[in-house]
């Protein structure tokens, strides 16, 4: 594992970029997993900007996305999918016919699963998974207690998730209680993992995380066994460590 500590958040934006750009000039044709949240609007934001001075091209890229809300389409504004194109897809020069994210509007969770596993398996498997973390240590929407051996299913969020997510929402009502997610398994199998945080609320989370005991109570503690983990957190997040 390797920490790189970021001054704040511009900072550690920047850096998980740089990380990320790494990739992409290093396989023209990477398979990015992507992650959603208000952790890495920072790092595609700076990823957007250096494609427009002509220093990326995502021509060749394919990307999975981490999970998706059950029940919100595409173009409902809250839903995952709104939120890569906005904050990423819509800014590059990506084939969004090679974007993938978990189909929300399939109501039949068995299908929408075994699909979005087969399309994981079809791009040859991913090549840098970015992750952000939940303050209680969920990653993806694998909240606290999920198998470490599930593939992508179908979860019911918990309530300090809802409420954590009720921000982006104009009510708690319209906060969706399911998620189709990938699992951890899928997360694992990435050959790459790029973890970012900031905030002094990720802090406690992070610890536990990077140095607490491997357990389900802890989904991201899984990341301890992953063999080529990059971490980027700012100072408030890294705080007790
Ligand atoms: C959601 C997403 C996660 C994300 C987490 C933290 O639950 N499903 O992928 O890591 O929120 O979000 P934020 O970056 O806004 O703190």
């Amino acid at each position: 594992m390797v920490i790189y500590a970021g001054k704040d958040y511009q900072d550690v934006s920047r850096k998980a970029a740089n990380i990320m750009s790494a990739q992409i000039i290093m396989k023209p044709d990477a398979v990015l997993g992507l992650a959603t949240g208000s952790t890495p609007v920072g790092m595609y934001a700076q990823l957007a900007e250096w494609y427009r001075k002509g220093d990326l091209d995502f021509s060749k890229v394919t990307t999975v996305n981490l999970d998706e809300y059950k029940g919100l389409s595409g173009d409902n504004d809250q839903s995952y999918r709104y939120f890569m194109n906005r904050n990423l897809f819509d800014h590059v020069n990506i084939d969004k016919a090679r974007t993938f994210v978990p189909d929300g509007l399939e109501e039949d969770s068995e299908k929408a699963c075994a699909q979005y596993n087969e399309v994981i398996r079809e791009t040859g498997g991913v090549d840098m998974q970015l992750l952000g973390i939940g303050g209680n240590g969920h990653i993806g929407f694998n909240e606290p207690g999920s198998a470490f051996e599930k593939e992508t299913h179908c979860v019911d969020l918990t309530e300090s998730t809802i409420r954590a997510n009720a921000r982006f929402f104009d009510s708690m009502d319209e906060v969706p209680k399911q998620a189709y997610t990938m699992g951890i398994k899928n997360i694992m199998a990435a050959k790459k993992i790029l973890l970012i945080a900031t905030g002094a609320g990720k802090a406690e989370a992070l610890y536990n995380s990077l140095y607490g005991p491997i357990t389900p109570n802890v989904p991201a503690s899984i990341l301890q066994l992953h063999p080529d983990l990059t971490v980027v957190a700012d100072e408030e997040a890294l705080g007790i460590i």
